[in-house]
């Protein structure tokens, strides 16, 4: 079997989901390739080797820049804030590596498009972590939509509900709370939480052509935890778009981290005329499927239990009847990356994807100043 050897930068909550998929993607996908935890970066030389220590990559590095020079790392793996991508990215393009990025691409479509063009001028293969394509039921779903079960699509439906920011003391910035700092994150709900439903939308349905937005931010000064100062919010805490498909379909996208009692509440429906199909990711392992063609009186909504080897990806895993979970959404990432590598057809999301949705995070946010509607550049 090959090596691929990973440098990953970032040991937070996706560094944890990233070297669990790495670890584990060769236990149970056959591939020519087989990832090797060659070393993680991060700035505290303690807790980084501690990090390493406890997930089996072989070295560390502080300085991310010394990572993307090292002979002996073929792939950089991008799970550092949103403000740390574009100039990691470029760098590990520069220097010949493959790159993941961590969603969003960029902190906005401009930064996106600097990086989409490095990797492309460096001809490098490339993946942004838009992982929830890759849980079972969303690839079923995608299966079903591609093969007309639904017939011409009329609506889109998707909200990422959160309720984590509620109080006016909590902080903004640092550790745990970049989230909350426009100059780290790019923006609020919208680049962090709708990029992931924009993302399955396109995938699922097409591009997306026009919108018009609104946002909100609840909360308008909060303490910085890294200067001490009480300064201005500049996130959106709540952002909801009307949008056009190309493909004459109209949709709603809300999101929001003040829905009290949600606390990752992703869901999706697609209305068809023959049917319609629903999701959500608390309860993942289900896909709810109407078909109006069924017979009359038994007609009605099918929930799936996705857990049938001839499911997406579950012949890979246990028995019929048995659930997987989120941190598998990441694996199958990984299991499909390297089948490409194989193959030579390196599968979605690319870079160019990422962009994709980056220009309808900025159309949304620039629609909800404007109060206009707004046509989507396309990548
Ligand atoms: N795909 C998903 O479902 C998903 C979920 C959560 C987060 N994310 C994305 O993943 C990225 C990381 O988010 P997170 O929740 O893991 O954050 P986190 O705060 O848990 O972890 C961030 C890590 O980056 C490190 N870091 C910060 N600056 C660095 C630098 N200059 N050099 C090296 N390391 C640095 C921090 O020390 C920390 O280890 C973000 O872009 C976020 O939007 C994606």
């Amino acid at each position: 079997m090959k090596k691929l050897n990973i440098g990953l930068v970032g040991y937070g909550f996706m560094g944890r989901a990233h070297s669990h998929a790495f670890r584990t993607v060769s236990k149970f996908f056959d591939a020519a390739y087989e990832p090797v935890l060659k070393a993680v970066c991060a700035r505290d030389a303690s807790k980084v080797k501690d990090f390493a220590a406890q997930w089996g990559w072989e070295s560390v590095e502080t300085d991310w820049k010394t990572l993307v020079k090292r002979k002996d790392v073929d792939l950089i793996d991008i799970a550092s804030p949103n403000d740390t991508h574009a100039e990691i990215a470029i760098a590990a393009a520069k220097n010949g590596k493959m790159v993941f990025c961590e969603k969003p691409l960029g902190l906005n479509a401009a930064e996106s498009e600097k990086i989409v063009k490095a990797v492309e001028k460096a001809g490098v293969p490339n993946m942004v972590w838009y992982n929830y394509r890759r849980l079972p039921a969303v690839t079923l779903a995608k299966q079903l939509v591609d093969e007309g079960k639904l017939g011409r699509i009329f609506h889109y439906r998707a909200k990422f509900l959160q309720d984590w920011t509620i109080s006016k003391d909590l902080p903004q910035g640092g550790a745990g709370l970049w989230r909350l700092d426009v100059k780290v994150a790019g923006s609020g709900v919208t680049g962090d939480l709708l990029a992931h439903c924009i993302d399955t939308a396109m995938w699922l349905n097409g591009d997306i052509e026009s919108v018009t937005g609104m946002t909100e931010t609840f909360v308008k000064q909060r303490k910085h935890a890294l200067t001490g100062k009480v300064e201005k919010v500049g996130i959106d805490d709540a952002s909801a778009f009307l949008a056009r498909f190309k493909n004459g379909s109209l949709a709603t996208f809300e999101s929001t981290r003040y829905a009290r009692g949600h606390k990752a509440l992703y869901t999706f429906e697609i209305n068809g005329e023959h049917g319609s199909i629903a999701w959500d990711l608390e309860n993942l392992h289900l896909l709810q499927y109407f078909d109006h063609r069924d017979e009359g009186a038994t007609r009605g909504w099918r929930s799936i239990h996705i857990t049938d080897s001839d499911h997406p990806y579950m012949k890979h895993w246990w028995v019929p009847g048995l659930q997987i979970g989120y941190e598998h959404s990441f694996i199958h990432q990984v299991a499909d990356f390297l089948q490409g590598l194989e193959t030579g057809k390196i599968p979605g999301p690319s870079f160019r994807d990422g962009l994709a949705t980056d220009y309808v995070t900025d159309a949304v946010l620039s629609s909800a100043k404007s109060g206009k509607w707004v046509k989507v550049k396309q990548a």
